[in-house]
């Protein structure tokens, strides 16, 4: 769909290049020598699915681009430059990460504290947000289980990691411990914040059908060691909604997916 060929001038957003990672001093590598490039799209952002299989390092990738763990070696660079934890990326993690002496209200509220907003005016946004992902009523609760259910919490956490505006979304499984209404609801949220805010966003699912319908671009690991081993183009109409999922180009990308998926499992 994207031709970059045509576009030499695209900055690249995010860049890992030349990656390893040993746990136990350099005798076995999870990761060898990895190189993953993001090219930015202006006025229109990025939805990138990467997927593989458990323990292929997908939530590790999402920790270096968050600029949360630094590799044993290799380099990272976010929108051109060495990775930094001020860079305006937020992340979405495989676990609940509301934090739980706070309200629901409090939590999506974070970021914009820290960027020093009076409480009125951010109140008023976490409210949108909490609304927008089906927590009305429940602004006023601790953010913690079991006050709140395993997918509220979820919900709680994708608010706060919203609230920003993000330049770079980083979600890894967000949608996993959702009902499949909700689940289906909150992607197509996603597609309209894409759309809406032209965020570059990362996306870990081992959902095909959630990676089909979302994303632009997928990249499937192999693990054992991990390395990126097939990119497919998702060459959908850019405007995702249900005719999306009755296009037979929709059922091919699904199984071509899903052909992948099982030929990676054998790779070593
Ligand atoms: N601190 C650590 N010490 C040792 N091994 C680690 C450490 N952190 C990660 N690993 C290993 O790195 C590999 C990749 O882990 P990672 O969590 O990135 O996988 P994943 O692709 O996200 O898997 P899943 O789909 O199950 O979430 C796993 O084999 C894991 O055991
Ligand atoms: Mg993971």
């Amino acid at each position: 769909m994207v031709n970059f060929t045509d576009r030499p001038e695209l900055p690249n957003i995010l860049e890992l290049k030349g990656i390893s990672q040993s746990y136990d001093g350099g005798q076995t590598y999870i990761i060898k020598d990895l190189d993953f490039l993001v090219e930015d799209e202006p006025e229109q952002g990025q939805f990138v699915v990467i997927m593989g299989m458990s323990g292929s390092g997908k939530s590790t990738i999402l920790r270096y681009l968050a600029g949360l763990q630094e590799p044993t070696s290799g380099e990272v660079f976010v929108l051109g430059k060495p990775v930094d934890q001020s860079q305006r990326i937020s992340m979405v993690f495989q676990q609940y990460s509301s934090l739980p002496w706070m309200t629901v209200l409090d939590n999506v509220g974070l970021a914009l504290k820290y960027q020093g907003i009076p409480k009125i005016e951010r109140d008023e946004r976490a409210m949108e947000l909490i609304n927008l992902v089906g927590l009305t009523g429940h602004e006023h609760k601790y953010a913690q289980y079991p006050a709140l259910s395993g997918g509220q919490l979820q919900r709680v956490a994708i608010a706060r990691s919203l609230i920003a505006n993000p330049r770079i979304l980083l979600m890894d499984e967000p949608f996993g411990a959702l009902d499949v209404r909700t689940r289906l609801q909150m992607q197509d949220m996603l597609t309209g914040i894409w759309h809406q805010f032209h965020s570059t966003i990362i996306f870990v699912t081992h959902d095909i059908a959630e990676a089909v319908y979302l994303a632009d671009d997928i990249y499937i690991l192999k693990s054992s060691p991990s390395r990126f081993v097939k990119h497919i183009d998702v060459d959908l109409p850019l405007e995702r909604n249900k005719a999306t999922k009755r296009d037979p180009r929709y059922m091919e990308l699904l199984y071509e997916v899903e052909d992948t998926m099982m030929e990676v499992s054998h790779l070593q």
